[in-house]
């Protein structure tokens, strides 16, 4: 979502989606927000989008941070990252008789993972995500800071899907390339168990979870 037009168009497919199709099924259920990589929930830009999302759709909306946003969302394994998220979520009484994730990029994937891994956490009706790297990419996000980008240069030499690296770069968990299949089903510590890729360690309690969704929109960015 890199222009202002871009952000627009996108903000303008949620609003109407949430005119649309959320409020006549799920008039009043609360949504939370999952933010995007490097950026955090008292970022102007994903606050600003909350409030948004909240006067048009008159739901109660939340962002929800893990550790300090910022560095944590590229550092803290997706899995951690999930757990995390998880715990918030059960904790928030808000949210008991059902809610709504809205997700941004990278927090597509801990937005799915809330719905998959989630024990005992409050049900989520419907799921919107916006540019969500739901079947891996295949690069590291663009540096967003100079000592991150160290980071990733001194991890990544020890190979993507290595443990160093899986444990120290939160997106290396849905980095999947193509000329690595086998490393990636082996090495990748998130995305594989996410999509239930590994044959022999599917759980079928995950897509039953993903499937119990009322509406699921994919935005394409
Ligand atoms: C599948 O996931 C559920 C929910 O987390 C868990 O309770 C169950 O033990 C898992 N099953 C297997 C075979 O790992």
């Amino acid at each position: 979502m890199g222009s202002n037009q871009q952000q627009q168009r996108v903000v303008n497919v949620v609003a109407v989606f949430f005119f649309l199709v959320l409020i006549p099924v799920t008039q009043s259920l609360p949504f939370i927000v999952l933010h995007g990589i490097g950026d955090q929930c008292k970022n102007g830009g994903v606050t600003n989008f909350v409030k948004l999302l909240s006067d048009w759709s008159g739901s109660q909306g939340y962002c929800l941070g893990i550790g300090n946003g910022m560095w944590t969302s590229w550092t803290k394994p997706l899995l951690k990252q999930t757990a995390i998220a998880c715990e918030k979520v059960k904790k928030m009484s808000e949210l008991n008789q059902g809610y709504n994730i809205v997700g941004l990029s990278q927090g597509n994937v801990i937005g799915r993972g809330i719905i998959e891994f989630c024990d005992g956490g409050p049900p989520v009706k419907n799921f919107i995500s916006l540019g969500g790297p739901h079947a891996g990419t295949a690069s590291i996000p663009l540096c967003g800071s100079e000592k991150v980008c160290t980071l990733i240069d001194s991890v990544i030499k020890f190979g993507v899907y290595s443990s160093i690296v899986q444990n120290s770069l939160a997106p290396t968990g849905y980095v999947k390339m193509p000329i690595d299949i086998a490393g990636y089903l082996k090495g990748c510590k998130f995305l594989p168990k996410l999509n239930n890729e590994i044959i022999n360690k599917r759980n079928s309690t995950y897509s039953k979870r993903f499937a119990s969704l009322e509406n699921l929109v994919l935005y394409y960015v």
